[in-house]
C-alpha cells in the first residue's frame, strides 16, 4: 500500500491487551471460557443488564436472532439494500425472503414510511441497519413493529457506542446484533454478540451457538437439537475486554476526527457527506458518497455505494479538494443489494 494512502481502518490494540492475549495463550484455556464470561458480563452491563451472548461473528448474531424470532421459509423480512451483504444473506439462508425498501437519501438509513408500506401478511420481522453507526429512529421503528406485531432484529453491527435519544443502542429494543470485526469501533478480530430479552432466549442462544448440546448436572451431554457452531474464543474475548475498557475513548476520538473531515473536505470536490450534527452516532464511518457529478462521470449504479472515509484521520492541514477523492481508500463499506447480485434469487423490492 502506498505510504500516503489513507487506509479504511486500523485496529487500536494496546500493549496491555496484547500481554493479556499472551497470558490466555499460555493459560491452556483458549476456547470459550472465563474471558468470554467476563466479556459477556461487561457487555450486559453496557446494555443495561440485558442478557448478552458472545458469538463468533456479527453474521452469526443475525442468524441466531432470526432463529429466535422464528423466521423461516415462507416468511418475509423487511430490510435495507444499503448495508453489508450479511444482512440479506442471513435472511436467504433462513429460507425467508428479503424485502428491500429504499433508504432516506439524507441519512441513507431505511425509510420507515416505505418499510411500513411494504408490510404484508407474510412479514415476520424488520431488520433495520444503523449504517455507518447512525442509528435508525427507534421510536418510529418500534411504533410500527408494535402496531403490526413484528419482531425487530437490529443490525447494530456498526453502532456500538451510538445512542438513540441518549440511550445506548443495545440497552433497549428487541433483538440487537453487534459485530466485533476488525474494522468495528470495538474489535475482537472476528466476533459479535446478540442482546436478548429473556433467560429463555438466552438459553436458546447458548444451545444454538454450541451444536444444541446440553450439559447435564451429572457431567453427561445430550443433544437437544441440531445447533450451529458460533461460540467466541477466550483469545478473542480477551481482546474484547481490552477494547471495552477504551470504547468511550475510541468513540470520543472518532468524533474529533469526524469534525476534522467536515472542516477540511471542500464540499466543492463533489462528495456528499453524511448529516453533520448528529450527536448520537459513534462515527463508525464518516461515510462519503460519490455525488451526482461523480455518478454521471463514472457511470456508477444508483445509489452509488457508500464508501468509507477512514478512521485514522486526515493529515494536518487537510487535503486539497482535487486530491481528496484520489487519496481516500476506495474500500466499499456497503453494497447496494438491489444494484447487484443481491437481488437474485428470491429477493423482492416493492415497486
Ligand atoms: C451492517 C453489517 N451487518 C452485518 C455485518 C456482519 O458482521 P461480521 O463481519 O462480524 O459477521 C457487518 C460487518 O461488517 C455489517 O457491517
Amino acid at each position: 500500500m502506498a505510504e500516503d494512502f489513507l487506509p479504511f481502518t486500523r485496529p487500536t490494540l494496546d500493549e496491555e491487551t496484547i500481554a493479556g492475549v499472551v497470558e490466555v495463550l499460555r493459560s491452556g484455556w483458549i476456547t470459550s471460557g472465563p474471558n468470554v464470561q467476563r466479556f459477556e458480563a461487561l457487555l450486559s452491563e453496557y446494555c443495561g443488564g440485558r442478557p448478552v451472548r458472545a458469538l463468533a461473528h456479527g453474521t452469526g448474531a443475525l442468524e441466531l436472532a432470526l432463529d429466535i424470532a422464528g423466521v423461516g421459509p415462507g416468511d418475509e423480512v423487511i430490510t435495507t439494500p444499503l448495508t453489508w451483504v450479511a444482512t440479506a444473506n442471513v435472511i436467504l439462508r433462513a429460507g425467508a425472503r428479503p424485502v428491500l425498501v429504499d433508504v432516506d437519501p439524507k441519512t441513507r438509513l431505511i425509510d420507515l414510511d416505505l418499510a411500513e408500506k411494504a408490510i404484508t401478511p407474510r412479514t415476520r420481522a424488520i431488520i433495520p441497519v444503523d449504517l455507518a453507526g447512525l442509528p435508525v429512529d427507534r421510536d418510529r421503528l418500534y411504533e410500527i413493529a408494535g402496531r403490526h406485531k413484528l419482531r425487530v432484529i437490529e443490525d447494530a453491527a456498526q453502532s456500538l457506542g451510538s445512542r438513540h435519544r441518549g440511550r445506548p443502542i443495545g440497552s433497549f429494543g428487541d433483538l440487537v446484533c453487534f459485530s466485533f470485526h476488525a474494522n468495528k469501533n470495538l474489535t475482537t478480530a472476528e466476533g459479535g454478540c446478540l442482546v436478548l430479552n429473556t433467560p429463555e432466549e438466552a438459553r436458546r442462544c447458548e444451545l444454538m451457538r454450541l451444536q444444541g448440546v446440553v450439559r447435564l448436572p451429572d457431567g453427561e451431554q445430550e443433544v437437544e437439537f441440531a445447533g450451529a457452531k458460533l461460540n467466541l474464543t477466550d483469545i478473542a474475548a480477551r481482546i474484547g475486554l481490552g477494547q471495552m475498557a477504551r470504547i468511550a475513548e475510541f468513540n470520543k476520538r472518532r468524533r474529533v476526527l469526524a469534525r476534522r473531515y467536515f472542516d477540511r473536505i471542500d464540499p466543492a470536490c463533489g462528495l456528499e457527506l453524511p448529516p453533520e450534527d448528529d450527536g448520537d452516532t459513534n462515527w463508525h464511518i464518516p461515510a462519503r458518497h460519490a455525488g451526482q457529478r461523480h455518478r454521471r462521470r463514472r457511470a456508477l449504479p444508483r445509489p452509488a455505494p457508500v464508501q468509507a472515509v477512514p478512521g485514522p484521520g486526515l493529515p494536518r492541514g487537510g487535503l486539497p479538494a482535487r486530491r481528496a477523492h484520489r487519496r481516500l481508500d476506495r474500500h466499499t463499506a456497503a453494497v447496494p443489494d438491489h444494484a447487484g447480485r443481491g437481488c437474485r434469487p428470491g429477493m423482492r423490492s416493492p415497486a
